[in-house]
């Protein structure tokens, strides 16, 4: 099928478990991507950073597949039998991708000279498969789940969900989540999940969240979330 003759109109707003984590993850993949592709294999630093900066997407997508699956991939099927089937199924060829990304890693650190070169270009284009198989999966769930998920839950519930997937995350994680997730947004959509975290942990741990937010900010966005988050106080 064409993907592009999915992406449906505008809908009456309802709450959408899908967008910011996925605008997050699609800014996360296409920079560790762009700096895999940019990376000089004879040198050794800035390998090992490039390196461990791949090692954090895959261990970000694996924690990602495992939230869906727990959480609402049995919402789904308790709505209609076969629901979460698809996804199901790209969530296990996933699990198999990462594990062959993974072990392509190793090869490049293990590896030298020219053998090296062509082992961090393998490693580059199997990241941009993944890459590009998990950017249609991810249109998949913000269609075709969005829509079973809105006719079988209220928002209420959806929220319900959202705070159990929260339950499952360390706060390491969340911090790495948000790192990517803030900045992909609109600002509207920063605000309404910034402002109710403020909320929802002591004052010292949303300061240190936003710390590491705010270097991914330009200074108009950055403007916006903090007159944002002042008239919301
Ligand atoms: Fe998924």
């Amino acid at each position: 099928m064409s993907f592009i003759r999915s992406v449906s109109a505008a809908r009456a707003p309802r709450h959408d478990l899908y967008v910011g984590i996925h605008k997050g993850m699609r800014a996360f993949m296409c920079e560790t991507l762009r700096r895999l592709g940019c990376m000089d294999p004879d040198d050794d630093v800035e390998l090992a950073e490039t390196l461990d900066g791949v090692s954090l997407l895959l261990d970000f997508c694996r924690g990602h597949l495992e939230h869906e699956n727990a959480v609402i991939h049995p919402a789904l099927e308790a709505h209609r039998a076969g629901a979460a089937q698809q996804a199901s199924e790209d969530h296990a060829d996933h699990e198999t991708s990462l594990a062959i990304i993974s072990a392509q890693i190793a090869q490049v650190r293990e590896s030298s000279g020219c053998t090296r070169t062509r082992a961090a270009l393998r490693l580059y284009r199997l990241l941009a498969i993944f890459v590009g198989e998990n950017f249609l999966h991810m249109h998949m769930e913000e269609t075709d789940h969005n829509e079973a998920l809105w006719l079988a839950c209220s928002d209420a519930e959806l929220i319900e969900l959202e705070h159990r997937i929260h339950a499952m995350i360390q706060p390491a994680e969340m911090a790495l989540a948000l790192r990517w997730m803030i900045p992909a947004m609109t600002p509207a959509e920063r605000l309404a999940v910034m402002g109710p975290l403020r909320e929802a942990v002591p004052p010292a741990v949303f300061e240190s969240l936003l710390d590491d937010v705010r270097p991914h900010l330009d200074a108009r966005a950055l403007a916006k979330l903090e007159s944002g988050l002042r008239r919301a106080a």
